[in-house]
């Protein structure tokens, strides 16, 4: 059987949330997703919390809510998947890519600080990525953005989970909001599905009404006219079903389980890979907690006279599935055709794009697995020095 890069896991529980409320009367918005979401508000320590059908529509919605237009400049990462940058097009905002810094693989804030005052007021917000779970340099991008009053949000879809000095409740100490996917390679999963948490009791509401098609009111208009219903903004159905959140729910409960695992793996991954210098772990730094959603080994194919092609489809044929997050966004024929990019800009990226491999890491990848994975990578640079 194939190991993959990342997977789920369902239990008994998970099983019995789902079919107690497939058999319920209500299976679209109801008691489930109400529990899911004040369940999620204790665990990341949030005053508001709506829950979506995915990490994009969070972010799209995100966008909807601070009124992103025409002309507006948001500021993300290089290195990230699509949707953080599509929520910016889709709002006909523009996107500004950022470098990533050299060990953390996070948004550069040196650049984010050149990019501002590059854009000045057009500059709305910026969106940090904590990459494959470990934390941005959220500090000091608060400061700049209270310098310049700017909107912090982050998109913390790799980060569910992790802790800086214990707490896992950090990134609402510091970004305005952040989203989470419940994709299944995430650090727990509603199949598909993602949220919005903030402490800003406006956003959530404009949140609330927009991913139910911009309907306002309904309980006031039923006083009127029991049939009314009055649609103020143009919406979307971006809904969870309460299917999906009662999965969500079960899910919840394991998620320091699952965290707890990773970080065993991680730490078995780390000690072997550290004996060669030509390997580069994934961060490490005593305060933080990482949820490990992706276990970034980076190599250095170049001085290795190693092609990292023909290192992927030696994996596939013994069976491991690995994957590259992420291609750099500006290399993307529509962003390439759209904004010019040039690759020279983001030097980090280019180095980070060349030498990242994430090797599979999940919950149930058993020891023999581990062993396994390790045999056959340290086979292929068995010549390397
Ligand atoms: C950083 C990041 N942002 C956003 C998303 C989008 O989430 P979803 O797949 O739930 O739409 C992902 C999903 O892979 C992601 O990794």
């Amino acid at each position: 059987m194939v190991i993959n890069y990342g997977k789920h896991f369902i239990d008994d529980d998970d099983l019995k949330n789902v079919l107690n409320t497939l058999k319920s009367n209500k299976i679209t918005q109801g008691p489930q997703t109400i529990n899911f979401e004040n369940e999620l508000k204790k665990y990341f320590k949030s005053k508001f919390c709506s829950v979506v059908s995915s990490g994009t529509a969070a972010l799209h919605l995100v966008g909807k809510a601070l009124n992103w237009k025409e002309g507006d400049v948001i500021l993300l990462p290089a290195i990230t998947f699509l949707a953080t940058a599509n929520c910016v097009e889709y709002n006909n905002a523009t996107v500004c890519l950022v470098d990533v810094n050299k060990n953390q693989n996070t948004i550069d804030v040196n650049d984010v600080d050149r990019k501002i005052r590059k854009y000045r007021k057009k500059v709305k917000a910026i969106i940090g990525v904590d990459y494959a779970g470990y934390p941005c340099d959220w500090i000091k991008l608060k400061k700049i953005a209270k310098k310049y009053k700017i909107v912090l949000i982050n998109d913390n879809c790799h980060a569910m989970g992790t802790a800086i000095k214990g707490d896992k409740g950090y990134a609402l100490k510091y970004a305005d909001i952040i989203t989470h996917s419940y994709h299944p390679v995430k650090s727990f999963t509603t199949g598909e599905g993602g949220a919005i948490l903030t402490n800003n009791k406006i956003i959530d509401s404009k949140i609330k009404i927009l991913r139910n098609h911009g309907i306002v009111n309904r309980e006031k208009s039923e006083k009127l006219k029991p049939w009314l219903y009055q649609m103020k903004y143009l919406g979307f159905n971006y809904r969870m079903s309460d299917i999906n959140a009662a999965l969500g729910r079960s899910q919840l409960k394991k998620i320091d389980k699952f965290v707890k695992k990773r970080n065993k793996i991680a730490e078995i991954y780390d000690k072997n890979f550290q004996k060669l210098k030509f390997f580069e772990v994934p961060p490490r730094n005593k305060d933080i907690l990482s949820s490990y959603h992706l276990y970034n080994l980076k190599i250095d194919f170049k001085k290795l006279k190693k092609n990292k092609r023909d290192f992927f489809i030696y994996l596939k044929k013994n069976l491991i599935n690995a994957q590259v997050h992420y291609i750099p966004i500006y290399k993307q024929p529509y962003y390439k055709n759209k904004y010019k990019f040039k690759h020279v800009d983001y030097p980090n990226s280019e180095i980070f794009y060349q030498n990242e491999v994430s090797i599979p890491i999940y919950y149930s990848l058993k020891e023999k697995d581990i062993t396994y994975i390790l045999k056959k990578i340290f086979q292929y640079f068995s010549r390397c020095k």
